[in-house]
C-alpha cells in the first residue's frame, strides 16, 4: 500500500469512529458544525497515534478513540484559528470555515464542544487501564494548552503585531507550541497506551513538527492554493516572519530535509516496524496540502 493509501485508510477510520461517538449528540447547528468540521483533513494526527500503537503491538481499534481525540482537538484549533478575530480566513479544506457556513457564536462553540469531545473520546476504556487514560488525558490537555497549543497561537498572534519581527529561534519556540505539541502527543501516545519509553517517538514528533510547520510555511508562499483548500500568501501578507522569510525559500527547504533525516534516525530503536513512520516524515514535507 502506498503510504497516502495507508493514511487514508486510517483517516476513514477515525472518521467513522467519530461519526459515531457524534451520532447521538443531537441535531443543532452546532452538532452539524461540529460534524462539519471534522471532515476532509488529511488525518495526520490520528494517523501518528494508530501507527505508534501498532508499533507498540496495541491494536488500531483499541486505539481508536485517541486518534479521534486528537483529530477533535486539532479541528477545534482550526475552527478558531480561522475566526476573524484570529487569522480571519474563509476558506479551509477546501470548504468554507465555520464561522462563514453558520456564524461566529456557532464556531465558537463548535470549537468548545469538540474540545470536551477530545477529552470525552480519552475516557474510553477501550484504551486501557485508569492510570494509561490519565496519563493520555494529561498529556493532551498540556499539549493543547497554556504551554502547548495555545501558547503556540498567542504567540502567534503577538507576532503579528509586534514592532521587530521574531528571530529564527523565537518561531522556533512559537512552532513548538502552535504546531509541534499535538504532534508530539500523537506521536507518543502508542507508546503512553503501552507504558513504554517515550523517548524515540519524542525525538521524532519534534523533528517532524518542525518540518511540518517550515512545509506549512513553504505551502503558503509557493502552494496551489486548489490543492491547499485554504487561502495562501498570508504569512507574507500579514508581514509575518516565518521559516521562509528567515531562512529563504531553499534554505527552509534543506532545513526541512534534515530534519527529515533526524527523525528517521530517532526511529533507530523500533528498526524495520518504524518504516511507515519514516514514510510519513518523508510524506510531510512532500505534501501538497
Ligand atoms: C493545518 O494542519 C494547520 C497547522 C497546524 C499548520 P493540517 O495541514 O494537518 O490540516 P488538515 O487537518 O490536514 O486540514
Ligand atoms: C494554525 O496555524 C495552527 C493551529 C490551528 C493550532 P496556521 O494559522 O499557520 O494554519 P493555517 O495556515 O491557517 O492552516
Ligand atoms: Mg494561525
Ligand atoms: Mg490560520
Ligand atoms: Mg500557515
Amino acid at each position: 500500500m502506498t503510504f497516502p493509501a495507508r493514511l487514508a485508510a486510517d483517516a476513514a477510520a477515525v472518521q467513522a469512529h467519530l461519526t459515531t461517538a457524534l451520532a447521538t449528540k443531537g441535531n443543532q447547528p452546532v452538532h452539524d458544525a461540529m460534524r462539519y468540521a471534522l471532515t476532509g483533513g488529511k488525518g495526520l494526527r490520528g494517523f501518528l497515534v494508530l501507527e505508534s500503537a501498532r508499533l507498540h503491538d496495541i491494536a488500531p481499534q483499541n486505539a481508536l478513540s485517541a486518534a479521534a481525540a486528537i483529530e477533535a482537538l486539532h479541528a477545534y484549533s482550526l475552527i478558531h484559528d480561522d475566526l476573524p478575530c484570529m487569522d480571519d480566513d474563509d476558506l479551509r479544506r477546501g470548504q468554507p470555515t465555520v464561522h462563514r457556513k453558520w456564524d461566529e457564536a456557532v464556531a465558537v462553540l463548535a470549537g468548545d464542544a469538540l474540545q470536551s469531545l477530545a477529552f470525552e473520546l480519552l475516557c474510553d476504556p477501550a484504551l486501557g487501564p485508569e492510570k494509561v487514560r490519565m496519563g493520555l488525558v494529561l498529556g493532551l490537555a498540556k499539549a493543547s494548552g497554556a504551554e502547548g497549543m495555545v501558547l503556540g497561537q498567542a504567540l502567534d498572534m503577538a507576532a503579528e503585531t509586534a514592532s521587530t519581527p521574531l528571530t529564527l529561534d523565537q518561531i522556533i519556540a512559537l512552532q513548538a507550541g502552535k504546531t509541534g505539541a499535538l504532534i508530539r502527543f500523537a506521536a507518543q501516545a502508542g507508546a503512553i497506551m503501552a507504558q513504554a519509553d517515550t523517548t524515540a517517538l519524542d525525538g521524532y514528533a519534534q523533528a517532524l513538527g518542525l518540518a511540518f510547520q517550515i512545509a506549512d510555511d513553504i505551502l503558503d508562499v509557493q502552494g496551489d492554493p486548489a490543492k491547499a483548500g485554504k487561502r495562501l500568501g498570508k504569512d507574507e501578507a500579514a508581514g509575518k516572519a516565518t521559516f521562509v522569510s528567515l531562512l529563504g525559500l531553499d534554505g527552509a527547504k534543506v532545513r526541512a530535509a534534515e530534519l527529515i533525516a533526524q527523525a528517521e534516525a530517532s526511529l533507530a530503536p523500533y528498526g524495520a516496524k518504524a518504516a511507515t513512520l519514516k514514510e510519513a516524515a518523508r510524506f510531510v514535507i512532500a505534501r501538497e496540502s
